[in-house]
């Protein structure tokens, strides 16, 4: 069950049925099914389960619709008619997130002694803000204005406030968003140069969400749109698009194993409800999938308890240079537990040490700098291989969600120049670098 239960409605308009968001046709609950109106609702007045967004999904032909979508611009606006967005969404201010590579990585499927042709990287790092947060706040974003909030907040372990702030100043609202006070700089920075409110909180980021929670019930932050609290349900769909994308972009097909990094664990719903999307509307065939969950193993409440064999997941203090995954009460743990246990697939950690290892593999084999999220995810993807979870010859896509220039300190030490030396040939002879 989601961890906001606090206030389960916040409104700068109450839930209503005229608002227009394309195909959602309502919201429902996760645990119990009990329908709402689309409002800005996160949690179950019945069960305090958390809401998701219910759809009237097109019927009809999936060729047609394959054909639609590829007809449609270079961004998450493709798949409109499968997101909780309004018809005309790509003629609004919006920062058209997605539509990022899907890299053919064989140099390092020969290094993690994967079968040529089957190792693929989502890099999501090309994003406008460098994460794959743009997507989840596009959505969210959407959902703001056509509830008429005005202002957008967030809780966030670092590259949600950039994304926030962005997509704010872009779209002409006022931010105002919350981060632990121990973030790296490149967070800091890009969270703050958007011109909007940035409060670093005294706390990790189990701190800030708690803080979020009672501010959003309270006066203070009446009328704000938290992206990631009451406006969850539509926010969480914006990583719908990273499994549309992926399929599409293997030519329609499902890959058969996917390895994506967990903090709240949302992505990882959520990119699971995406292909069950594409296998009921026949746009992709009917055939398993493993979903594996990468954490740090400073914070891996998700892991430990699938390793437990439990369903409980127990609360952590975070303490991983993976900062953007430091969520020790992961609001959508148990849903993933269930995910990958369906699925046939795995929750596991890696060491910091191995984070940084994964880092410079993915650099050294793919030209592609990822942040310790795709440290970590890449860290657990060889792992999982070394310990037989992960089939080599079948077709596994690795998702780097973020940017290594917002986490520079992780390899700064062991990246520094080869040599330094005087602007002579003499000098460079010395340092032994040279050709002949
Ligand atoms: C780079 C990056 N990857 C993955 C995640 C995990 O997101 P979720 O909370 O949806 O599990 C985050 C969350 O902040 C992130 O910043
Ligand atoms: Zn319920």
């Amino acid at each position: 069950m989601a961890a906001q239960t606090i206030a389960t409605e916040t409104a700068a308009t109450a839930p209503t049925d005229s608002v227009d968001l394309g195909p959602a046709s309502g919201l429902s609950c996760r645990e119990c099914g009990a329908t709402v109106p689309l409002g800005p609702v996160f949690a179950c007045a019945e069960c305090f389960g958390p809401l998701e967004v219910a759809y009237d999904l097109p019927a009809g032909d999936p060729e047609a619709l394959r054909k639609q979508i590829e007809a449609g611009p270079a961004n998450i606006w493709r798949y409109a008619p499968l997101l909780p967005v309004p018809a005309d969404v790509a003629e609004k201010p919006n920062l058209n997130p997605g539509w990022t590579k899907l890299v053919k990585a064989d140099n390092l499927a020969r290094e993690l002694g994967v079968a040529e042709g089957k190792l693929f990287v989502k890099d999501d790092s090309g994003n406008p803000t460098h994460s794959f947060k743009d997507r989840v706040v596009a959505q969210a974003i959407e959902a703001a204005r056509a509830f008429g909030f005005t202002t957008l907040s967030c809780s966030s372990t670092g590259n949600l406030a950039g994304a926030v702030g962005a997509a704010a100043a872009r779209a002409g609202f006022r931010s105002c968003v919350f981060i632990p006070h121990d973030l790296e700089q490149g967070k800091v920075v890009m969270a703050g140069v958007y011109g909007g409110d940035l409060v670093a909180i005294e706390g990790n980021y189990d701190d800030v969400n708690r803080f979020c929670s009672e501010l959003i019930g309270d006066p203070l932050g009446e009328g704000w749109g938290f992206v990631n609290v009451n406006l969850r349900p539509y926010y969480g769909e914006g990583s719908k698009t990273l499994a549309y994308e992926i399929c599409e972009q293997l030519g329609w097909r499902l890959p058969d194993q996917l390895v994506i990094p967990i903090a709240s664990g949302s992505q990882f719903t959520k990119i699971d409800k995406g292909l069950k999307e594409l296998i009921a509307l026949g746009l992709v065939e009917d055939k398993p999938y493993k979903l594996f969950g990468a954490q740090a193993e400073g914070c891996s409440p998700v892991s430990v308890a699938y390793k437990g064999g439990t369903d409980v997941v127990r609360p952590q203090k975070p303490n991983t240079i993976a900062k953007s995954l430091a969520i020790g009460n992961p609001a959508d743990g148990p849903y993933v537990l269930d995910i990958a246990r369906r699925t046939g697939g795995a929750v596991e950690d890696v060491t910091d040490e191995q984070v940084v290892d994964a880092i410079k593999l993915l650099a050294q084999t793919e030209g592609i700098f990822a942040e310790t999220a795709g440290g970590v995810t890449l860290g657990v993807t060889k792992k999982l291989i070394e310990a037989g979870l992960i089939d080599p010859s079948l077709t596994t896509v690795v998702l780097n969600t973020g940017d290594g220039l917002k986490t520079l300190d992780a390899v700064a030490d062991s990246s520094q120049a080869t040599a330094t030396i005087r602007p002579s040939l003499d000098a460079f002879r010395d340092a032994g670098l040279a050709a002949h």
